[in-house]
C-alpha cells in the first residue's frame, strides 16, 4: 500500500510518499480501507522529534513512523478476537499509535465509532483528535457548567473551532474565540463565538475584560505559549479554570502556583493519549460527535482537502498558520 513515511526526525522534506506492507490487525483490532485521514499539529511536533524530550513530557515515537491519529474508512478485515459483523462498516477512528497517512490503517475496535452512509466522510476525518481533546478538555478536565463563559486561544485552529462549538452545545454563556487575522476571526465568529479577539495587539487582555463586565472568564482553553500564557491571568476570573493543551509558540515562562490562591484558581493540564486508560470516555465522545454532526449542532471545518502524496504540504500550511480548521489527506487521489 502506499504510505507517507520518515526514518528520520527534521523538516518536511524527511516525508517520503513509498510502498510498505498492508498492516494486520492484531487482537480485536479493525483494519480499515482509509477513505479520509485528518491532519493534526501533533503530526508535525512528531516529524521533528520533539515528543520523548525532556522539556516536552510527554510522548516517545518509535522510527519509522506513520503519522496520522485519525482516519474515516471501511472495515476490511479484525483481528483474530475482532467483531467479524463490523467488516464492511464505515467508521470514525482514533489512531493514537498513528498509521493514518495510508491506504489502510489498524484502528482499536473502541476507538473506531460507525458513521451513518449518508455522512460527509472528509468532515468527520476532521473530528477525532481535535474533537476528543476540546470535548474532554470542556468535560472531564474543568467541567464547563451551563451559563459559564469560556475563552478559547487560538480559536481558528482544529482544536479551536471545535472547541467553540463544543462549548456552545454543552451551554455555555459567552464564548470568546482569539485569532490572529481578521478573516480567522470571522470564521471564529462564524462556528459561534460571541467575539473574536485579536491576540497579536498587546492589550487583548482588555478586549476580555470588556466583555466580561471586568470579571473575566470562568474557563481558558491554550495552546500557544509564550507571553500569551502569562497574559491569560489577567483575564482568568474567580473560580477560574485553566487549561493548557499545547505550545505552538513555545512555553511561557514559569509560574509561580501560589498565585493560584488569591482568586481560588486552578491551572490543569492535557494530554490525549493518557485517556486511553479512560477508553469508555473516548468511545462515548466520539459518538457524542457524531450524534451532533447528523444533527446539524456540529459542523467539523475541513480547511482543505489534499491527496496523501501531499501530507507535506499539508504540514506546511499548518506551519505557516494559513489554514481555518482540519487539512484532510485524501490517499485515493
Ligand atoms: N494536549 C493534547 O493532547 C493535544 C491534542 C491535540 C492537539 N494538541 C495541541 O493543540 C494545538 C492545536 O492543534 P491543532 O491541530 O488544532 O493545530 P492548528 O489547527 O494548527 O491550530 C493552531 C492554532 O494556533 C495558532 N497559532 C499561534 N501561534 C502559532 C504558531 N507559531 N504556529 C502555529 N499555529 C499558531 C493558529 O492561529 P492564528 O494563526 O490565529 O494565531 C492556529 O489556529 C497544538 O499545539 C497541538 O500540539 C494537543
Amino acid at each position: 500500500m502506499k504510505a507517507v513515511q520518515f526514518a528520520h526526525f527534521g523538516e518536511r522534506d524527511v516525508l517520503e510518499y513509498i510502498d510498505v506492507a498492508t498492516p494486520k490487525p492484531k487482537n480485536d483490532d479493525l483494519l480499515i480501507e482509509v477513505t479520509a485521514a485528518g491532519v493534526n499539529f501533533v503530526d508535525i511536533r512528531e516529524r521533528m522529534g520533539v515528543y520523548g524530550r525532556p522539556e516536552t513530557h510527554v510522548g516517545h515515537i518509535d522510527l519509522p513512523h506513520i503519522s496520522g491519529l485519525q482516519a474515516v474508512g471501511t472495515v476490511m478485515e479484525v483481528g483474530p478476537s475482532g467483531d467479524r459483523s463490523r467488516i464492511g462498516a464505515k467508521v470514525m477512528s482514533y489512531l493514537p499509535a498513528g498509521g493514518g497517512y495510508a491506504q489502510f490503517a489498524v484502528a482499536p475496535a473502541k476507538l473506531s465509532v460507525q458513521l451513518p452512509t449518508s455522512i460527509d466522510e472528509t468532515a468527520m476525518a476532521a473530528l477525532p483528535t481535535q474533537g476528543l481533546t476540546a470535548y474532554l478538555m470542556l468535560t472531564a478536565c474543568t467541567q464547563l457548567r451551563p451559563g459559564e463563559s469560556v475563552l478559547v486561544q487560538g480559536a481558528s485552529g482544529g482544536v479551536g473551532s471545535i472547541a467553540v462549538q463544543i462549548a456552545r452545545i454543552l451551554g455555555a454563556g459567552l464564548v470568546l474565540g482569539t485569532a490572529g487575522s481578521e478573516k480567522k476571526r470571522q470564521f471564529v465568529r462564524s462556528i459561534g463565538a460571541d467575539f473574536a479577539v485579536d491576540y497579536n495587539r498587546p492589550d487583548w487582555p482588555k478586549d476580555v475584560l470588556g466583555k466580561t463586565g471586568g470579571r473575566g472568564v470562568d474557563i481558558l482553553l491554550e495552546s500557544i505559549g509564550r507571553e500569551i500564557f502569562e497574559q491569560n491571568f489577567e483575564c482568568l476570573a474567580t473560580f477560574g479554570r485553566y487549561i493548557i493543551f499545547g505550545s505552538t509558540r513555545g512555553p511561557g515562562k514559569p509560574f509561580e502556583p501560589r498565585r493560584l490562591m488569591k482568586k481560588s484558581q486552578s491551572i490543569s493540564g492535557i494530554y490525549l493519549p493518557v485517556y486511553l486508560a479512560k477508553a469508555d470516555l473516548l468511545q462515548e465522545a466520539l459518538q457524542f460527535f457524531v450524534e451532533q454532526v447528523a444533527n446539524g449542532k456540529l459542523r467539523p471545518q475541513v480547511s482543505q482537502t489534499l491527496p496523501l502524496s501531499q501530507a507535506a504540504e499539508a504540514h506546511r500550511l499548518l506551519e505557516e498558520q494559513k489554514t481555518v480548521g482540519v487539512i484532510v489527506l485524501n490517499p485515493k487521489r
